[in-house]
């Protein structure tokens, strides 16, 4: 098929990519001339394991174009994607004003029956505007379908090539027969194809997401009480997840979840529960757990040194909101290199590849090139993000570098017994040492 894909950010790139690899002919567009430019280059703008590979590969062979050119590449396809970005605005709720541009700039240039097909996250409902304002601009009924996206950063493209289910938002079945057409390559595992209304398929994703961090903020606050109850919240985790009605995915307990999802979608379905006269409280309370849980290290170091940090060099291993990603948007590690500073404390960070961002967002802090080297002469260290990388240090070797063997474990990455029989003074989530 022949698609265009307005829109080379996260989704956009690994959606265009991914399908131009299942054989299909697929241009990027973007209004960002730069991001075009390197891309035909072969610079990806973002990190994301096996991404330049595939772009580079489905370049060559012909099946994946970049061009800012809108009307050109919309004329000829047969489907369009939108995966432009949709921000938090002010008040919480989706900015659309990408959406909107998007859909006047396609609509001259619309084949008579292109599917013009939605995959940005967006409020429930935009997918009927932007079906209203296709009508009033072209005179005549798109299709216009809703395809929400399940792709987790730093594994985006196995999440795509082998996605746990594909939803789309139809209002009659040739498109949805066209979309499970586009999508049988991915469902080759006997994964379903669910086909339901536009509005279902938008709330479908919101409430994906919110329950995955409903999920994560409980196991939170229940770590939290584990601690001055004197459990073992992986104890708890593996006493609860045995039963298959709990589970064990998204119940590890940490310093809160970040990134450009959860909390950008938890807010937005709040802002639309409260537009509809419901109470959002179920939501707000995730939201709000999450923001204190990304002040926990932070607590911990400071009763450790009784309130006083001034002069403590304090390093900080993991500054992306999760591993295999440079993404630092919401990052747990911000929050807590910003209280350390404030507190007088010097920050010494690594993070295998989201140094640069954070450069570029912080003054003041040192950055190490290697894990190994932040920790020299360091009264603490901080663990904000679970990289592999982290997982088997030298403890030997880190415990004569440190000036104090102090860690504080945000991810829960090392045992406690076994630290304390190392010599370290070591705090984790959750866990008594
Ligand atoms: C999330 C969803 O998992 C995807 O399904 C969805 O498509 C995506 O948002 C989106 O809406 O675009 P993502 O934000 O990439 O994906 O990352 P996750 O792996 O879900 O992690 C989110 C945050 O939760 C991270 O900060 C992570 O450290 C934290 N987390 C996750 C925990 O603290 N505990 C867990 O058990 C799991």
């Amino acid at each position: 098929m022949k698609i265009a894909v307005i829109g080379t950010g996260y989704v956009g790139l690994v959606t265009g990519t991914c399908f131009a690899n299942s054989g299909n002919d697929i241009t990027c567009i973007d209004i960002d001339e730069k991001k075009i430019t390197g891309l035909k280059n072969g610079v990806i703008p973002i990190y994301e394991p096996g991404l330049k590979e595939l772009v580079l590969r489905n370049a060559e062979a012909g099946r994946l174009h970049f061009t800012t050119d809108t009307p050109t590449a919309v004329k000829t396809a047969e489907m369009v994607y939108l995966a432009v970005g949709t921000p938090q605005g002010d008040d919480g709720s989706a900015d659309l004003s990408a959406m909107w541009a998007v859909t006047k700039a396609i609509a001259p240039h619309l084949q008579e029956d292109a599917i013009v097909v939605t995959k940005s996250t967006v409020p429930v409902g935009t997918n009927a505007k932007i079906f209203g304002m296709l009508k009033e601009l072209t005179g005549r009924e798109c299709h216009v379908a809703s395809n929400p996206e399940f792709l987790k950063e730093g594994a985006a493209i196995d999440d795509f090539m082998k996605p746990d289910r594909v939803v789309v938002g139809v209002r009659c079945q040739e498109v949805s027969d066209k979309l499970h057409q586009l999508y049988a390559p991915f469902l080759r595992t006997e994964k379903p194809f669910l086909s339901m209304s536009p509005e279902s398929a938008e709330m479908t994703k919101y409430v994906a997401n919110a329950l995955l961090a409903t999920k994560i903020s409980f196991i939170n606050e229940m770590a939290n009480l584990c601690e001055k109850m004197g459990g073992d919240i992986n104890d708890v985790r593996r006493g609860i997840g045995h039963d298959s009605r709990i589970g064990f995915a998204f119940l590890f307990p940490g310093v809160g979840y970040g990134g450009s999802c959860f909390p950008k979608d938890v807010r937005a379905l709040t802002a639309m529960t409260e537009d509809k006269g419901n109470l959002p409280e179920m939501l707000r309370a995730v939201d709000n757990v999450n923001e204190r849980q990304k002040t926990v290290l932070f607590t911990k170091v400071k009763e450790q040194f009784g309130g006083d940090l001034g002069g403590k060099r304090i390093a900080v291993w993991g500054l992306a909101f999760k591993p295999e990603t440079d993404d630092i948007r919401e990052a747990p590690a911000l929050v807590l290199i910003k209280q350390l500073q404030e507190a007088g404390a010097t920050v010494i960070a690594h993070d295998p590849e989201a140094m640069d961002n954070v450069q570029a967002e912080t003054s003041g802090v040192e950055f190490a090139d290697r894990a190994i080297d932040a920790i020299k002469g360091a009264d603490a260290l901080c663990i904000c993000t679970d990289w592999k990388a982290y997982h088997q240090p030298d403890f030997a070797e880190m415990y004569q570098l440190m000036a104090q063997p102090i860690v504080f474990d945000g991810r829960n990455l090392y045992d406690p017994e076994r630290m304390k029989a190392r010599g370290y003074c070591y705090h984790s989530i959750g866990r008594v040492a």
